[in-house]
């Protein structure tokens, strides 16, 4: 009886308890693998593929119900002669993105690295090269941390079951279920084992895994057709470091996810789970769609992103902001003009975004504004949406504010307690409020921010 006969005890009597042995870990441990992300707050998201080609969204080969020989089109043609992936980091940086995460395969199984397990990848492509090595590399020497997208669903491999989602899947079930027979399940289970070895073997460290995504129930897929845990083992055995979203419906346990993602809406508070406040990452895009499309024109405002990003943190969670890359491999000129303006924000106002989050309960939220909080520094930052004339009354602040400056420009912020007794003034304030004294003027900034040093 060796070492590993007790080991797999071990295994089966913490599995019980739900967490197997190589999972475990303390939520200290937990905290301090997160730091960094907590800190950084805001990511940028990459979606580019073949897809970038008919430009009318990722799922384009779903929508249409496109067929391999045709979507093979896309195949042949593509070539991003512009991609130049240092440009793409600068342009990050300067938004002030602290991490990325690019998709290395999508739902429609084109793979942009040179994975030996498929022929369906970029390397086969006209244009012949591999996309991640120069991205990682490019990303890396501007600082920006890194993560892989990978899709769990895939529409090219033959051996992933025909589902509801399958755009190439028989019309009636009785037929889906006899295709299916061909398909191996176990093989693709492998398929993804080696491909997720490959990325993680291959880039150096990888600090965040995007698995994408479970749909359990009537011919869908969840953690069982994936074999969740045992993908996990192998994530977590070569990336111990790494930070996994909760997309591998794992959802029920403690230990097959580090943080969710709520996507395409902004929650209206920090997320629980179980009544318990959790790591979150809301991914979003600049129009409705993550693949470039080129007629779709519902863009968000640099004020939209900006307010996005400053709400995101103000409910303790991250922004993972998506940019859709062109077939030339460049970003568009509107995300472009949308990054700079968050970069010009960002330039001044990065304070109130990194290593805070949502500030103590105590403190009340003043009207048409967010708050943010650093619990290092010990300050709070009062984003204003709407810039009032003259005063802005801080609810319950009193004695509470060492000193109060616009963030812009660290020009002093004076305040008071007492309100302005005039005859004709209305100014009216609670025994502990603060009045803070405003210039009419409303800096020219997206979104003006107050810092304050607290007692
Ligand atoms: C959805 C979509 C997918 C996109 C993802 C981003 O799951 O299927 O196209 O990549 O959201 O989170």
């Amino acid at each position: 009886l060796g070492l590993s006969f007790f080991l797999s005890i071990q295994e089966k009597v913490s599995a019980q308890n739900d967490t197997p042995l190589w999972a475990k870990e303390t939520p200290e441990q937990k905290t301090k693998r997160m730091q960094w992300w907590t800190h950084d707050r805001f990511g940028m998201f990459i979606h580019w593929g073949i897809y970038a080609l008919p430009a009318r969204h990722e799922w384009v080969k779903n929508r249409e119900r496109i067929s391999d020989e045709a979507y093979q089109t896309y195949f042949n043609h593509f070539n991003p002669d512009l991609y130049n992936p240092e440009e793409w980091a600068a342009k990050a940086k300067a938004a002030g993105v602290k991490y990325v995460v690019i998709t290395t395969k999508h739902h429609d199984g084109f793979c942009l690295w040179d994975s030996k397990y498929t022929d369906f990848k970029v390397t086969n492509t006209p244009y012949k090269k591999d996309l991640i090595r120069p991205f990682v590399e490019a990303f890396r020497n501007a600082g920006i941390q890194i993560g892989f997208y990978y899709s769990l669903i895939d529409w090219h491999h033959p051996d992933f079951p025909y589902d509801r989602m399958h755009p190439n899947a028989p019309q009636t079930k009785e037929e889906r279920v006899k295709a299916n027979e061909k398909r191996d399940l176990k093989k693709y289970q492998q398929y993804m084992k080696d491909q997720l070895t490959e990325l993680l073997t291959q880039y150096g460290q990888i600090d965040e895994l995007f698995l994408d995504f479970s749909y359990p129930g009537e011919e869908g897929k969840g953690h069982e057709d994936w074999d969740a845990e045992g993908l996990l083992k192998v994530i977590r055995k070569l990336q111990p470091q790494i930070l996994v979203d909760n997309r591998l419906d794992l959802d029920d346990t403690t230990w097959g996810w580090d943080f969710v993602t709520p996507e395409q809406f902004m929650p209206q508070e920090w997320p629980t789970v179980n009544g318990v406040r959790v790591p979150w990452e809301t991914c979003q895009t600049f129009s409705g769609s993550w693949g470039y499309y080129r007629d779709e024109y519902t863009w968000k405002s640099p004020h939209q992103l900006v307010v996005m990003l400053i709400e995101t943190v103000s409910k303790g969670g991250n922004l993972l902001l998506n940019v859709g890359p062109t077939a030339r491999g460049v970003f568009d000129d509107r995300a472009d003009e949308r990054l700079s303006a968050i970069g010009r924000w960002m330039k001044f106002h990065s304070r109130s975004i990194y290593g805070c989050t949502q500030a103590p309960d105590d403190f009340k939220v003043p009207q048409n504004c967010f708050l943010t909080y650093n619990p290092e520094t010990k300050r709070l930052y009062i984003h204003v949406l709407e810039w009032p004339f003259k005063s802005l009354n801080l609810p319950g602040y009193k004695g509470r504010i060492k000193y109060a400056q616009l963030l812009n420009d660290d020009s002093e912020i004076q305040f008071r307690t007492q309100a302005v007794k005039g005859s004709h003034t209305t100014e009216s304030t609670g025994e502990d409020d603060v009045i803070l004294s405003l210039p009419v003027e409303r800096p020219d900034v997206e979104v003006p921010v107050i810092e304050l040093i607290l007692n």
